[in-house]
């Protein structure tokens, strides 16, 4: 599929896909919005792919928020149609997608970037990265999502002076806040990712899956995440990865899983 803003590439089980709009700082304008959620849900249903990043092009951005130009004009329910619409059709897709995704956060992340590089599973971060959610600057809050993953990945207090103060924290304070899990060199950002994704690979397409599902039900109301563990883990068992697994490390080799 051919897109405008963005790139979307696989090579040996990763696909990676980059936002590419780098004179806008890589800015979420709708249409963006809806490109990335065609590659998401292509490299999701791509047998190839079995681990996704996502970055930003240039050496500046990973991306500097959703497009301010986009809804300088808007009212109350336009406001509220823009928040719901972009949760539905990208942040809370990725965060629920079946296959890994990782931020490679290579520059700004900030409002709509910070937001969308905490719906991937995990981040990491080039040295150079500056992260925060400056939207009370503009007279409004984060809506997609921001208010409710910053706390859950940093604790609430921290998550309220970010917010509160519109401030932007480095690469090194995002690490020590648990914000991102590794920080690199912009040059050894992809090829770190990329390493991890191997490394992750490797593994259960299958039971990846289901941690995903059962990781996140921690984080949703009205769920039992202890029982959606039992029922994943139960389910595993019925899985040909899972008797490839065990077959493996008793035949003392190797697994070579199906994904199935
Ligand atoms: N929406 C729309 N356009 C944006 C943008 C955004 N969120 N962030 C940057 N841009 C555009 C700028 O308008 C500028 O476009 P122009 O060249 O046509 O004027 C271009 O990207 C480059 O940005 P610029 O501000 O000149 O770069 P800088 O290095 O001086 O500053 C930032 C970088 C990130 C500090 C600054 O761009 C910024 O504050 N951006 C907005 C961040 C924000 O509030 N995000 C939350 C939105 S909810």
């Amino acid at each position: 599929m051919s897109y405008n803003n963005i790139i979307s590439e696989e090579h040996n089980g990763i696909t990676t896909i980059t936002i590419n709009r780098p004179k806008k700082l890589n800015a979420l304008n709708l249409e963006t919005i809806k490109e990335l959620h065609d590659a998401f849900d292509d490299a999701n249903q791509d047998r190839n792919t079995k681990v996704i990043i996502v970055t930003g092009s240039g050496e500046k951005a990973f991306v500097a928020g959703a497009d301010i130009s986009e809804f300088a004009n808007f009212d109350v329910n336009e406001g509220k149609q823009l928040a719901a619409k972009g949760q539905e059709l990208l942040f809370n897709f990725i965060e629920n997608l079946s296959k890994p995704v990782i931020a490679a956060v290579n520059g700004f992340a900030l409002g709509g970037g910070l937001e969308l590089a905490m719906s991937c599973h995990f981040r990491v971060a080039s040295d150079n990265a500056k992260l925060g959610l400056p939207e009370v600057s503009l007279g409004v809050i984060p809506g997609y999502g921001g208010t409710q993953r910053l706390p859950q990945l940093v604790g609430k207090g921290r998550a309220m002076e970010l917010i509160m103060t519109a401030g932007m924290i480095d690469a090194n304070q995002a690490l020590n806040y648990g914000l991102v899990n590794h920080v690199t060199t912009q040059e050894e950002l992809i090829p770190l990712c990329e390493k991890i994704a191997f490394k992750i690979s490797r593994n259960s397409s299958v039971a990846i899956s289901a941690a995903i599902r059962a990781i996140n039900a921690n984080f949703k109301d009205g769920v039992n995440g202890f029982q959606t563990e039992i029922k994943e883990f139960g389910n595993c068992f019925g899985t040909e990865d899972f008797e490839e697994g065990t077959t493996a490390f008793l035949e003392k080799r190797k697994a070579d899983f199906p994904g199935r």
